[in-house]
């Protein structure tokens, strides 16, 4: 059985999906800090053969995590939960340490405990920093500029040491690039919050006339039209990524930490121009300062994933813009 933590949030959702069809037997544990539980009844809608069972916890509370994998053959874990917002992380550094790291280490206590060595961990293309150069490969220096970076940095190094500690101990980092889209039958996407910080569900929210009107933040960077560039992947991909990393712990007796990503970027305007041609009319937006705290541009460096796991990015910007308008059409006010 696979234990997934944050199973129930927006990648841990469609990796669920995902692990279900390939023929894994899931328990999910999520506290439900940002997500909904009506999510769980998705995923079952999605691999309605499989085994999914659900568990309302938090990492931290190690008696609960006790009896998780006290009641479960646990034979790897795929590691989603966390907290994500970077101004949050900056606002609030303990929370952010305490949830991540505090969060990890109950996790990594429970493993040893039980003899669990597999660990699939969500890290982020943040770990990376300002850029040296481009596309970033995974030996680029590690300098995250938020303390959410380096909260994903310090987890990437505590699992180096525990399979130090461990011979028998082996891990797949994936550093995701950004993560955009939803599962192709419209059932499950990003849900966010109030007033969406990321891009794409930002946009959906305006195309669906939510919001009044994209900001695009800056138009005087370095970049072909000015905009900022990222490596937009489609969460399908990701997902799919995460199937691959877990038989490469099944199969081979090493650790990796690999780039998840299409290998190219995109400016804003390139994705706001895709989605508008997509959707069949314009985005109303405007551009204004740039925001504190972004890079001008980066994307991966995606060949050691390509080389090592055998995975690809396959999906392109028409997919990520169809499947995402599909999701907030389908679901103007997010879960129920
Ligand atoms: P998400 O917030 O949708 O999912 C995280 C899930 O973890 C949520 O369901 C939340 O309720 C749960 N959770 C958080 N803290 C928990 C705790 N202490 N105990 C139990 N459950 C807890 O985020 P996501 O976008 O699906 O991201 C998943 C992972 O990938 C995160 O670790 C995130 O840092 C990482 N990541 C995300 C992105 C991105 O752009 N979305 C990019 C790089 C890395
Ligand atoms: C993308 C581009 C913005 C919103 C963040 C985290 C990162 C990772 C993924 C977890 C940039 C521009 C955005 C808007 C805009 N998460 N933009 N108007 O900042 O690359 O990455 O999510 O690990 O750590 O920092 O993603 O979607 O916020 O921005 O113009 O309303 O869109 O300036 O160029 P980002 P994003």
């Amino acid at each position: 059985m696979i234990l997934v933590t944050g199973g129930l949030g927006y990648i841990g959702s469609h990796t669920c999906v995902a692990l279900a069809q390939a023929g894994y037997r899931l328990i999910i544990v999520d506290n439900l800090c940002n997500s909904k539980p009506s999510v769980l009844g998705r995923i079952r809608e999605l691999a309605p053969d499989a085994t999914i069972e659900f568990r309302h916890a938090d990492l931290r509370d190690r008696a609960a995590l006790e009896s998780v994998f006290a009641a479960h053959a646990i034979g790897a874990v795929v590691h989603f939960a966390g907290l994500k917002a970077v101004g949050e992380s900056v606002e609030k550094p303990l929370l952010y340490w305490d949830n991540n790291v505090g969060g990890t280490i109950a996790l990594l206590e429970a493993m040893q405990r039980h003899g669990v060595r597999r660990i699939v961990f969500s890290s982020s293309a943040t770990v990376y920093g300002a850029p040296e150069y481009l596309p970033y490969r995974e030996e680029h220096p590690l300098r995250p500029e938020s303390p959410y970076g380096r909260t994903k940095l310090v987890i990437e190094q505590l699992l180096a040491d525990q399979s130090g500690s461990d011979p028998d101990f082996r891990y797949t980092c994936l550093r995701y690039f950004n993560p955009i889209g939803a599962h192709p039958s419209g059932r499950i996407g990003e849900d966010p919050r109030g007033i969406p910080n990321n891009l794409f569900p930002y946009l959906t929210q305006v195309a669906s006339g939510r919001l009044a009107k994209l900001r695009v933040f800056g138009n005087d960077y370095p970049t072909p039209d000015g905009t900022g560039v990222r490596d937009y992947i489609h969460v399908m991909d990701l997902a799919a990524g995460h199937v691959t990393a877990l038989r490469y712990l099944e199969e081979r007796e090493r650790s990796i930490t690999a780039n998840l990503g299409t290998g190219s970027g995109l400016s804003v305007l390139q994705v706001v121009t895709a989605f508008a041609r997509l959707i069949g009319r314009e985005v109303p937006y405007e551009f204004v300062s740039r925001r504190a705290g972004d890079i001008a541009a980066f994307w991966a460096d995606a060949s050691l994933a390509a080389r090592e796991l055998g995975w690809r990015a396959e999906l392109g910007l028409d997919d990520m813009c169809r499947d995402a308008w599909r999701w907030q059409t389908q679901n103007p006010d997010g879960y129920a």
